[in-house]
């Protein structure tokens, strides 16, 4: 059995490095399913703090890929209704769900205030951390 908090350490890490190598990556963050709880909780993340620790399925970008089970790529935040604003700087998001044998756990969540920046590349790569958490937790 691992320890939370030794998960939680290296879920940070991963974060720390994404925010640190990546320039368009300004937040970088996870939010895991919470217990039995239709919502997301929001777990380690390195940028500005946001309000938003609790966000209900279905609510926001990262709601809706709680329910939708997809990759969700934003070029332009303004332009999305089902939006949960955090920051005024931020330009565009892309959300890749976390798969634990077939079911989806939670989610990388990541802010850019850069317009429109994140490619097939990006969604194989953050594909690629999503299968690396599943595997450690
Ligand atoms: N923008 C997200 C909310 C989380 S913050 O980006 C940290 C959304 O619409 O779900």
């Amino acid at each position: 059995q691992k320890t939370e908090g030794t998960v939680n350490d290296k879920l940070l890490s991963i974060c720390t490095l994404l925010e640190k190598h990546i320039p368009y990556y300004n937040w970088v963050g996870f939010y895991f399913k919470n217990g039995d709880k239709n919502e997301l909780k929001l777990g380690p993340y390195v940028g500005e703090p946001t309000d938003h620790t609790i966000i209900p399925f279905g609510k926001g970008i990262c709601g809706q890929v709680a329910v939708s089970n997809k990759n969700f790529v934003v070029p332009d935040v303004a332009a999305q209704d089902n939006y949960i604003a955090c920051s005024i700087t931020v330009k565009a998001e892309i959300v890749i769900p976390i798969f634990v044998n077939g079911e989806n756990i939670g989610q990388i969540d990541i802010d850019s205030n850069t317009p429109d920046p994140f490619t097939e590349a990006d969604e194989r790569f953050l594909e690629f951390v999503c299968e690396q958490v599943a595997s450690i937790l």
